[in-house]
């Protein structure tokens, strides 16, 4: 059912300094910084040949990241991504299985203005996971 797999997001507690990182040090194309105030995050993309890094950070009062940063003061990975060609059979699916959708189950429009949903971390290894209709 999952095909690509679309992005892994890293929050970070300095945007420019793991830009930095990114950039210098490993030699990615990363790209500049853009604040998304309806989901609450910045994001940086780190463009590898066959998929993204995003690197978040808390943007405004109520980031859904803010509590992940206050555990993992060093930052670390939030939550990896995989493209399903149809997320609501997607999402019956996984409910079918026994797998807990989380929020209202109906998909929300993400970063990339495509339709997500996450899944609980507990009924898959220990990982957030986000589903994109690509
Ligand atoms: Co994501």
């Amino acid at each position: 059912m999952i095909g690509n797999l679309n992005h892994i997001a890293i929050v970070v507690p300095d945007l420019a300094a793991a830009s930095e990182v990114y950039r210098s040090t490993l030699g990615a194309d990363v790209s500049d910084p853009k604040d998304l105030p309806d989901h609450g995050v910045t994001t940086v993309f780190v463009n590898l040949p066959n998929t993204k890094i995003e690197l978040l950070h808390p943007y405004g009062e109520n980031s859904p990241i803010a509590k992940f940063l206050e555990r993992n003061k060093d930052g670390g990975m939030h939550h990896i991504c995989y493209e399903v060609v149809d997320i609501i059979a997607a999402r019956d699916k996984l409910k079918a299985e026994g797998a807990r959708v989380l929020g209202d189950g109906e998909p929300k429009i993400g970063a990339h203005g495509k339709p997500v949903l996450f899944l609980h971390p507990k009924d898959f290894c220990g990982t957030l996971v986000e589903i994109e209709q690509v």
